[in-house]
């Protein structure tokens, strides 16, 4: 048995802990019972939208998006979208990011994947990461609670994009956003908020990357990212 403790023992998968202060009174309910499709619910997304990009500090150049289904919509949407033209590298240290590469060879069935891993509490060879190739990775291993100790082991003159799952980072980490192409995060996780919606971000590579590359693989309505090629 460990002799220290934490002062707040909400960590790891969750529950995770509602921000100092919270209570259900604090949340608005005019928009309750309103489609998200109404002006009324479109401009509170955009706000929503325009509030986070401006909390996390992203470039200007980058998308956010809110989506279905978590962060696991986010980032299946992501791979589902974006991977198939080139190699990919797929790093991983815990539970979700083994989901991942089961993804990459069991679901999408990638002929060119390389995958790198290590025990629990450890991290594996992050330098084998190929400029060349799509690299997918978990900045925070939540269940280990082992993270990436920055990202300088990626490239800034890569060809290949970056595909991050950052939910138990994005908020409460540093992200060097230039390093990352596309981010996920879910509000449940660092923010102790709703379950349910995902977030995604898409860096300007990852934009022209969904208006080029077509999937070789059906796309459901809910995956598509692009409309008419935009
Ligand atoms: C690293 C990581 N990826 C993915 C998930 C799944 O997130 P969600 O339940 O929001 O889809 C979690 C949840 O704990 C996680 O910690």
């Amino acid at each position: 048995m460990p002799t220290v403790k934490p002062a707040v023992p909400n960590f790891s998968s969750g529950p995770c802990a509602k921000r100092p202060g919270y209570s259900l009174a604090c949340l608005p309910t005019n928009l309750l019972g309103r489609s998200h499709r109404s002006a009324k619910g479109k401009a509170r997304l955009q706000k929503s939208i325009d509030d986070t990009k401006r909390l996390l500090g992203l470039p200007a150049d980058y998308r956010l998006g809110i989506v279905p289904a978590s962060d696991t919509g986010a980032f299946e949407m992501a791979m589902w979208s974006l991977l198939g033209p080139r190699p990919v590298d797929v790093f991983f240290w815990e539970s979700f990011g083994e989901g991942w590469m089961n993804d990459l060879q069991k679901q999408l069935k990638l002929p060119n994947v390389r995958s790198f891993s290590a025990p629990y509490g450890e991290l594996p060879d992050l330098t084998q990461a190929n400029p060349a190739h799509d690299v997918v990775f978990t900045w925070n291993g939540t269940t280990s609670g082992v993270k990436v100790p920055n990202g300088d082991w990626i490239s800034d003159q890569r060809e290949g994009l970056t595909l991050c799952d950052a939910t138990s980072a994005v908020f409460a980490m540093e992200i060097p956003w230039p390093k990352i192409d596309v981010a996920t995060f879910s509000w449940q996780k660092v923010l102790g908020g709703e379950a349910a919606h995902g977030v995604i971000v898409l860096s300007p590579r990852a934009v022209a990357r969904l208006q080029t590359h077509k999937p070789a693989w059906p796309m459901p309505k809910i995956f598509r990212l692009t409309k008419g090629g935009e």
